[in-house]
């Protein structure tokens, strides 16, 4: 069976749009539809039902482990999933949702031990983009939904991503656009004190303690970690692409680009295919010393000078490299400053913890 892709325009009116009317009844039906967010695409399903969520783990080839986010339209839904709601829940939400921060809370019991994977706890959140609001409306059910990409490969931030990855497995795609943050939530742990960040994501460590003060981050999340990850999610290889992804890391950003440069070219006289990711400040560097017989395969990933744009488009470039003939990739690293704890997270596990 082909996925229906159902295209909404920019602008279009949403309320009783027919391909989101369409979708709303395949989740009613118990099937799984793919939607953008505003940080990539999900999976949803009928957070209630066994059967529905089992299609998600099912579709993406999840290990069942790792539950999933819990996403809803409003504040008041939140009200149907948790035991109770901490003080620090309304002022987050208060001042996030709509937005990239995923709150792990007390579960009532009430959503399917799949899609908590059995927690006593529940991560919700309230996703910042008109289709998926609207999809969320109109079914008026809470949708369990991860990413909408197979199991460790790149999150989705197209239609055309889901597509080629989940074709045939899901009931359609509603097309969006593309998304804008580029990476998922922040997971933030509320049933621990002081409130400990389990992922990294589209809301910094920095805006989260501007408005709850000391925040703990999982000590797993740090580079020399021993500790496996609290976040069942976070000790999966995730997000890499085909060829083995190595990063470049030096004191300075000019000796990085050096180093990344000899590097590149030594692996080129050995008859490999490199691939580079740079950013478009970068990029002539490498140019300049390309080679016609053996070329670098270039990918400019957003401006150094604006981390969200970097954020925008890593998914998109990571996933690139998998319709080249690149036989290895090296990349330059970011900051670790705001978005950039998130970027860097998400390079880090793409390349294995690989470095140069
Ligand atoms: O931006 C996002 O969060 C996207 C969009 C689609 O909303 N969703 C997403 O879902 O990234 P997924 O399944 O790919 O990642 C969910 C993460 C995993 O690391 C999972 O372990 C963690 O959230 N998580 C979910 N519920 C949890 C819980 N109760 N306790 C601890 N971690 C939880
Ligand atoms: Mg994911």
């Amino acid at each position: 069976m082909k996925s229906k892709h159902w295209m909404i325009r920019a602008g279009e009116p949403l309320e009783n749009h027919p391909f989101i009317l369409e979708a709303a009844e395949a989740i009613k039906k118990g099937e799984t539809v793919a939607f953008p967010t505003e940080t990539v695409y999900g999976l949803g399903a009928n957070a209630f039902s066994d059967v529905a969520v089992n299609r998600i783990f099912t579709a993406k080839g999840r290990p069942s482990d790792n539950p999933l986010i819990i996403h809803i339209y409003d504040q008041l839904q939140m009200e149907e999933l948790v035991a109770e709601i901490p003080d620090l829940a309304r002022q987050l939400f208060n001042a996030f949702a709509p937005g990239p921060l995923t709150l792990v809370l007390k579960s009532n019991g009430r959503i399917s031990r799949l899609a908590t994977a059995g927690l006593e706890s529940v991560g919700i959140r309230i996703p910042n983009h008109p289709v998926a609001i609207a999809l969320l409306k109109s079914c008026g059910l809470p949708l369990a939904a991860p990413s909408a990409n197979v199991s460790g490969k790149p999150s989705p931030t197209q239609a055309a991503h889901v597509l080629e990855d989940l074709d045939g497995r899901i009931a359609g795609v509603l097309d969006g656009g593309e998304t804008g943050v580029g990476v998922e939530s922040t997971v933030l742990d509320l049933t621990v004190s002081p409130p400990m960040i389990l992922r990294p994501g589209g809301i910094s460590r920095e805006q989260i303690e501007e408005v709850i003060g000391k925040t703990a981050v999982d000590p797993a999340l740090e580079q020399k970690a021993i500790h496996a990850p609290r976040s069942p999610g976070m000790k999966y290889t995730h997000y890499a692409p085909k060829a083995p992804l190595w990063l470049v890391e030096e004191r300075s950003i000019e000796e990085m680009r050096a180093r990344l440069l000899s590097e590149a070219i030594n692996l080129r006289e050995k008859g490999e295919r490199v691939g580079i990711i740079t950013t478009a400040e970068g990029e002539m560097i490498y140019r300049d010393h390309d080679d016609a017989k053996n070329p670098f395969v270039i990918k400019r990933c957003g401006h150094r000078e604006n981390m969200n744009s970097v954020a925008r488009e890593l998914y998109h470039v990571l996933r690139s490299f998998d319709h080249t003939e690149v036989s290895i990739i090296l990349s330059e690293v970011f900051p670790y400053s705001g978005i950039g704890a998130a970027i860097m997270n998400r390079l880090n596990k793409a390349a294995g913890g690989r470095r140069l």
